[in-house]
């Protein structure tokens, strides 16, 4: 071939690649999102999604240089649609990344098809343990937390107290979960947990365990439920008097919701990794712009929301946006450092969030922080094999 004619050959396929880059960088992102907007986790589902989208906004409506389009479908918080709806979002539309969900059960069936279909995943909520543990992958990650982590949290906190718990919860992954993370860090500060009360996700009827509880006479209790019936559960338990008999302690049970709890709430301490008016500069900023852009003060929902859209715009930017580079953003998000309203957020191997934890007191509209009762906490994850 004449030296011509390889130039020339050489000048189309730069020409080529080049309109191609450009093809692809125009072309939008697909982010499926997998969430409730119905049922007793509908505020939670919008709470995150208005987290993702004010950060995308941020970015001029860009992640890693590239529009979004959005596909959203209502999970119901309901497992046995899962499958079917993950699959719709992966097959079907062909999202680039799933972000979902708040229920764990859902969650740990969207990881399935996340990991068959080697379509990247972030959890916004859901803390079911196997989806960074038994489960974990290389293309699975959450920004928000395992149900063992609060849990853990708040048994440190309720063992500084009182020598014996009785625990509330819903039986389902998140609520079993939780209860186990309270009862060991309730015995590491040497207390005993004397039962497990449960009902079934999403029941209200709360009245049979409470009227148990206070036969038991426990001296402080530990509750998992969450979502619009934690408002009812905080409000049955000062209605039967149990406030000012046995302290009541939780993660979530007040987050979200004070404004509905009224008095009620008043002063139950609470353990989670965000607090509202939390002080760093990072904070400030968010609180601002979600404030502004949806004229109500975000919450946890909100953070892990905003900074799953953060992990994801540091995977495609290490990548300039070519969403083919599968392996290269894995690792990208694996090893960030997010700059996150809760503090600094990075990733245990499990790519579970490290992350402090705060005890909050509810006070009047606000989870106020008084205190971290465990820095950098990792969920040790010993059946994640990566
Ligand atoms: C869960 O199912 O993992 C879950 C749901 C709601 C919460 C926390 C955890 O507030």
């Amino acid at each position: 071939m004449s030296k011509f004619f390889l130039r020339a050959a050489v000048a189309v396929v730069i020409s080529v690649g080049a309109s191609w880059a450009s093809a692809q960088s125009s072309y939008p992102i697909k982010v499926g999102l997998m969430l409730p907007s119905s049922g007793t986790f509908a505020n939670l589902g919008k709470d995150v999604m208005d987290g993702f989208k004010l950060y995308v906004t941020e970015q001029g409506g860009k992640l890693g240089g590239r529009p979004v389009e959005y596909i959203a479908l209502d999970d119901e918080s309901d497992p046995s649609k899962a499958n079917e709806n993950a699959n719709k979002l992966v097959k079907r539309d062909k999202v680039d990344v799933l972000i979902g969900t708040i229920h764990s059960g859902v969650a740990a069936t969207m990881a399935k098809v996340a990991r068959e279909t080697n379509t990247l995943m972030i959890v916004p909520n859901a803390g079911a343990g196997e989806i960074t543990g038994s489960m974990c992958a290389p293309n699975v990650f959450r920004s928000s937390f395992s149900n063992w982590q609060p849990g853990y949290a708040a048994g440190l906190l309720a063992a500084k107290k009182h020598k014996t718990a009785v625990t509330i919860s819903w039986k389902y992954a998140a609520g079993n979960e939780s209860v186990k993370g309270f009862r060991e860090g309730f015995e590491k500060g040497g207390g005993k947990v004397l039962t497990d009360l449960n009902l079934p996700f999403p029941g209200v009827e709360f009245q049979p365990l409470l009227a148990q509880l206070a036969t038991i006479k426990p001296e402080a209790a530990y509750v998992f439920v969450a979502g619009a019936a934690q408002v009812k559960f905080v409000k049955d338990y000062a209605a039967a008097g149990l406030k000012t008999s046995i302290p009541l302690y939780g993660a979530f049970i007040t987050e979200g919701t004070l404004a509905a709890q009224g008095d009620a709430a008043a002063g139950l301490l609470t353990t989670l990794h965000y607090a509202d008016g939390l002080k760093n500069p990072k904070n400030d900023k968010f609180m601002a712009a979600y404030t502004k852009a949806y004229g109500a003060a975000p919450n946890v929902f909100g953070v892990q929301g905003y900074d799953a859209a953060q992990m994801y715009d540091v995977g495609l930017k290490a990548v300039k946006g070519d969403t083919k580079k599968k392996a290269e953003i894995y690792k990208a998000i694996e090893i960030s450092k997010i700059d996150s309203p809760r503090g600094p957020l990075t990733f245990s191997k499990s790519h579970n969030p490290i992350q402090d934890f705060y005890v909050r007191v509810a006070r009047g509209n606000q989870n106020v922080m008084t205190d971290t009762i465990v820095k950098g906490l990792v969920d040790p994850s010993p059946d994640c094999k990566l």
